[in-house]
């Protein structure tokens, strides 16, 4: 049987946006996630975006020719407005923000036939890993329930509930951080 690898770039292969934007359908357009019949768009566009972003990065996992996950994120700049989004109150230290230094995972994903074998596991470390930021953010639906408890397994820390944002599905977001990233050890 052939192994699954990872892969890892800075910039987006359109076969790799392809592929990502159909892992991306197949998972969120279904429940426990909440979608419309725009989100497929808006996804492909936000992506398409966020790939032009100098600090993005993307790591895919393939089993022969297919992929079959994925994760990918950017530096957030020093103005993003994640803290002020949430309703409750966060400490200064916690909210102040230098260039460099909070990544942001924006999309993650495991086709449903492939998971529990590490690979969301493997995909966020090979990412996480390969970055320079102190800490890393992601927002997560409130209704994903077994993808919070794999998130706080890893370590993230929920740090509260944002919105509403009457423009987006659905109107609330959990937001979870993990405070200090893995290095990963420099190949010799
Ligand atoms: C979330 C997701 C990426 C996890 O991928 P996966 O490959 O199935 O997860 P892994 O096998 O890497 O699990 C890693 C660890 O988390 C644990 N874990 C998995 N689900 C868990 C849960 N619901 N609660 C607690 N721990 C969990 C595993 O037991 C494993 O633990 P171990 O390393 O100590 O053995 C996958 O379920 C998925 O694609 N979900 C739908 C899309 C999604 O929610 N994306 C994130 C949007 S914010």
């Amino acid at each position: 049987m052939s192994e699954i690898v990872l892969r890892a770039k800075d910039e987006l292969p359109q076969e790799w946006f392809n592929a990502i934007c159909a892992i991306h359908d197949a998972v969120f357009l279904q429940p426990p996630f909440a979608w419309t019949s725009d989100t497929s768009r808006e996804n492909a566009e936000d992506l398409c975006r966020l790939a032009k972003e100098p600090t993005f990065g993307v790591v895919v996992a393939c089993h022969d020719r297919d992929l079959i996950g994925y994760a990918y994120g950017h530096r957030l700049p020093v103005d993003h407005g994640w803290w002020r989004a949430i309703a409750q109150p966060l400490p200064p230290e916690f909210t102040r923000e230098w260039d460099g230094r909070t990544f942001t995972l924006t999309g993650l994903a495991v086709l449903p036939g492939q998971r529990g074998r590490s690979l969301g596991k493997r995909l966020i470390g090979r990412l996480l890993g390969s970055r320079t930021e102190e800490r890393a953010v992601l927002s997560v639906q409130p209704a994903a329930v077994a993808t919070q408890g794999f998130y706080r397994h890893l370590g993230w820390r929920l740090v509260g509930r944002n919105g509403p944002f009457p423009d987006i599905t659905p109107p609330h977001w959990d937001v979870y951080v993990m405070d200090r990233l893995p290095r990963q050890e420099p190949a010799c």
